[in-house]
């Protein structure tokens, strides 16, 4: 068996184990994928400032994010579809992130749903809210998020429509798979998914299906976006919601300044800079990209988050140094489930939470919550 050492030993395997349409969804992007590939490549060009002989023992890489402690400033993002990587992947995703001590935050479009998943970990996440047509079907899935003690609400801005992905599209997308014969050939080769699946009844849209009236099978995921997702979406109705929950809320999407200046505005607690994966607008600059114009225009008034692109502890150090005060990984964990479950994901924290600690100690920082651009290499960024 392969000795994983990083991120993308996970990838591999998750690439192994699951059905191709869902490690396709997981790991493409939009369009040309060029904001997908930026992402990565924008954080590669940032190079770190080398430090020696500074007393680099008993580091922290401990921190807050929304006031709450955290092992590591890194939460999981919410991410589609996670049940479908790994028989009961959202459930399972939440356990490692509580055993590790980081949040984790629950999509709208999951397969286990948030019932369910407040009833297996009995421990506070946050839930993303997509805003639909249907005002009631929004507006209950913000009471039964309230009812199954979500502890902050995470609003998605940036997918009122779907971003093009080429290979969704030719795989056909679908919750469960459609029995076509591509499909059946593909699922003989997953022996140990196809297990996993046959033990769960976890197998559709678990927020959705049976909660709105119409809705029994949602046999492709862009077809119903386009049909649901509501592309009406202004700062009136986010207030609404922001009013209606009553809670903690996170702003996520935000790639501009002024987009950041009226999230402030409308009171958000943080806000998430974030392309979603580079899987919306191609041609979108990379997260790290625009992270210091947001920093500089709201970073005195709002925890700012960076997603997109994190694959190491050393981006979540480059965010930090930029301005961020936390940081979401998508990919990173879904590859860690898609490979080996639970465990998976809590290696792909241990990774991360490594490389972030041995980069620190190079650099001559002790405390992550001290991080700043003296860590980086002028010039550089
Ligand atoms: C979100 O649900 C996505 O598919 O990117």
């Amino acid at each position: 068996m392969t000795v994983i050492t990083n991120i993308e030993d996970l990838r591999v395997l998750h690439e192994k184990r699951a059905p191709r349409m869902f490690y396709d969804y997981a790991d493409s992007g939009s369009w040309t994928e060029g904001t997908y590939r930026a992402n990565e490549s924008e954080f590669a060009k940032i190079k770190f400032r080398q430090r020696v002989a500074m007393n680099m023992d008993n580091r922290s890489i401990a921190s807050t994010m929304l006031g709450e402690p955290v092992a590591m400033p890194v939460a999981l993002s919410p991410v589609g579809m996670t049940g479908m990587q790994y028989a009961d992947g959202e459930i399972l995703a939440a356990r490692a992130a509580k055993e590790f001590g980081v949040p984790f935050c629950l999509s709208t479009m999951s397969i286990c749903s948030m019932e369910e998943v407040a009833k297996h970990t009995n421990h506070p996440f946050w839930f993303q809210l997509y805003v639909m047509r249907d005002k009631q079907f929004v507006s209950s899935l913000i009471e039964r998020a309230k009812a199954a003690k979500c502890s902050a609400l995470v609003v998605t801005l940036d997918l009122q429509i779907l971003g093009q992905r080429h290979k969704d599209l030719k795989n056909g997308l679908s919750a469960p798979p459609k029995p076509t014969l591509g499909n059946l050939i593909n699922l003989l080769t997953k022996p140990s998914w196809c297990l996993g699946m046959l033990q769960t009844k976890n197998r559709q849209f678990g927020n959705i299906v049976g909660h709105v009236k119409g809705v029994d099978d949602m046999s492709s995921l862009g077809a119903w976006t386009a049909s649901q997702f509501d592309p009406t979406l202004d700062w009136d109705e986010v207030a609404q919601i922001k009013k209606q929950w009553g809670g903690k809320l996170i702003l996520k999407g935000i790639l501009d300044p002024e987009d950041a200046k009226l999230a402030v505005a409308i009171g958000a607690d943080a806000i998430i800079v974030s392309n979603h994966g580079g899987r919306q607008l191609d041609g979108a600059p990379a997260t790290i990209e625009a992270l210091p114009a947001i920093v500089d225009a709201v970073g005195s008034q709002v925890e700012i988050w960076l997603d997109s692109g994190i694959r190491s502890g050393q981006d979540v150090i480059k965010a930090l140094a930029l301005g961020a005060t936390g940081t979401m990984i998508g990919r990173s964990y879904i590859y860690g489930l898609g490979a080996m479950g639970q465990a998976g994901v809590s290696k792909s924290l241990e990774i991360i939470a490594k490389e972030l600690d041995l980069t620190m100690a190079f650099c001559g920082l002790k405390d992550v919550r001290r991080v700043s651009r003296d860590i980086l290499f002028p010039g550089s960024y």
